[in-house]
């Protein structure tokens, strides 16, 4: 079937909402801006995501270990980050709408307006000078481009800008009943600030030796200004992040190790490798000294879905100085001189992922509007092509009829399976329809229990895919599910 990259994006969201994977946050009370909910089938699939996650980093790496930290952390945690005083935007607002806009986010629409009208020229112009204003903090300069190319507020068309302002990403809250007893506090915008604060403690309770990583999932917390894409910038979003701590010197190597490790991990899955590419930042944050994102190629185009970064020794070296505890590793290994390395604060190559980006770029990846017609009949089907370890739901079960004790020995089938996987049981509705449904949610085996079950304990198995349906013995169900959905 022809569709367009972006009625395809509005199908799929359509279809995470009716299916019961990712509602609107808030829905009956319009909604909250970029926050979103993970519905039944959702959770399923985000959960799946997170196992495949920290199986093959924590569980396959017998030098990384995974943490669960707490989202409120001593508020001088971020100020020895830097996410006090660098955690920001350029910030712009319309004197006559009165509404907020990223200067940045102006000038991109405007280098893709240039870049779509084939005025390419003046669209690399515009960015380097953007990106060089954005390297030297010139916030007047934004301004300025954004006046020479008479960018309009998209709501009330005029270019009567306010000044550019930073504006800080932190949402702040006050920990403390009483006024003297309170403090400001922060929702953490990374989680990887978690990881080093226990650097010291996990090193020692782990008898850690250098090279090793922790690992960590949880919620992260970012005042995005724009919303952008569907749950592609959220304000509550979820990372799965990895801190891999090394020899000052060696973090060249690991970079470029953990950077193929990475891209990996994702093509496992299955994805075809030109979905994929890497994207080296020019202008890096504070704390790296090299970084390359892992972008995929969502209906709107490439977009960044994990960072691979070189933090130096930044961030524990800050910790040591604001926190007044040493952060330092001996090192009894010799070096090329037969001398031990001794103490040092480790170098860190951190992998950081966002989950509901995965989750949107595997949605994204599975959904298909199959045409099944032929001579005979129109016919189609949306099928969501899940990798079998990541469906929500790994078999439905279906009594033929919901008489002549199908329905018992179908649920006695489903009550066996239950203890290993994610089973469905489902007898409404004509068969065809009912694997419809199935299709829609991912699940890679449609079971049917018929009359013949009863009599020789066979049944019908129906692959999502192929459609191709076989008939084998009900106890050999466990296997067969099993060898596919393993991980
Ligand atoms: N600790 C490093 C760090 O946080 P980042 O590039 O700012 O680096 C890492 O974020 C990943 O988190 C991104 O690649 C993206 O997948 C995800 N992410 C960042 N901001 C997000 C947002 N507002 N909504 C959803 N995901 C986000």
């Amino acid at each position: 079937m022809s569709t367009t990259t972006d009625e395809l994006f509005k199908n799929v969201i359509a279809h995470a909402k009716e299916y019961g994977f990712v509602f609107p946050s808030s829905e009956i009370y319009d909604g909250l801006s970029a926050v979103y909910d993970y519905g039944q089938f959702g959770a399923e699939l985000k959960n799946n995501i997170k196992t495949y996650w920290w199986k093959a980093m924590v569980q396959m790496h017998d030098n990384i270990v995974g943490i669960d930290s707490a989202i409120f952390m001593h508020p001088k945690i971020w100020k020895a980050s830097g996410h006090v005083d660098g955690f920001s935007d350029p910030m712009i607002d319309n004197k006559d709408s009165n509404k907020r806009y990223r200067a940045d986010q102006l000038l991109e629409d405007k280098i893709a307006a240039y870049d779509e009208a084939g005025q390419t020229d003046i669209a690399e112009l515009l960015q380097t000078e953007m990106d060089n204003a954005l390297k030297a903090e010139n916030l007047p300069r934004l301004r300025e481009l954004i006046i020479e190319h008479q960018i309009k507020c998209p709501i009330s068309k005029t270019g009567n800008w306010t000044e550019v302002r930073q504006f800080n990403l932190m949402f702040s809250t006050q920990v403390g009943a009483i006024a003297d007893e309170s403090d400001t506090i922060y929702l953490r915008p990374e989680t990887a600030q978690g990881i080093f604060v226990n650097y010291l403690n996990v090193q020692k309770s782990g008898r850690m030796k250098i090279p090793f990583g922790i690992a960590q999932i949880g919620k992260a917390f970012r005042n995005e200004v724009i919303a952008r894409q569907f749950i592609i910038r959220m304000r509550e979003f979820e990372q799965m992040e990895m801190q891999f701590f090394v020899r000052p010197g060696t973090q060249a190597e690991w970079f470029e190790k953990w950077k193929e490790t990475r891209l990996q991990w994702h093509l496992a899955l299955g994805t075809e490798a030109t979905k994929y590419r890497y994207h080296e930042h020019t202008k890096l944050a504070h704390y790296a000294d090299a970084a390359f994102d892992i972008e995929f190629e969502f209906p709107f185009g490439f977009k960044e879905v994990e960072g691979i970064h070189s933090r130096t020794d930044f961030d524990l070296s800050q910790h040591q100085k604001f926190s007044g505890k040493k952060m330092q590793y001996f090192d009894p290994e010799l070096d090329e001189n037969g001398k031990p390395y001794g103490n040092y604060v480790p170098y860190v190559i951190e992998t950081s992922i966002g989950l509901d980006r995965m989750f949107l770029l595997t949605m994204i990846n599975a959904y298909e509007e199959e045409d099944l017609s032929n001579e005979e009949r129109q016919d189609s089907r949306t099928v969501l092509h899940l990798h079998p370890c990541l469906a929500p739901v790994k078999a439905a079960i279906f009594p033929l009829t919901k008489k002549d004790g199908l329905p018992e020995k179908a649920r006695e089938i489903m009550d066996k399976l239950k203890v290993d996987f994610n089973i469905q049981y489902e007898e409404k509705d004509a068969i065809g329809k009912r694997y419809r449904r199935q299709d829609a949610i991912g699940t890679p085996f449609c079971i049917t229990v018929d009359h013949q079950t009863l009599e020789d304990n066979t049944v019908t198995i129906r692959h999502r895919d192929s459609m191709a349906q076989e008939r084998v013995p009900a106890d050999q169900l466990d296997k067969i599910i099993g060898d596919l959905v393993s991980w």
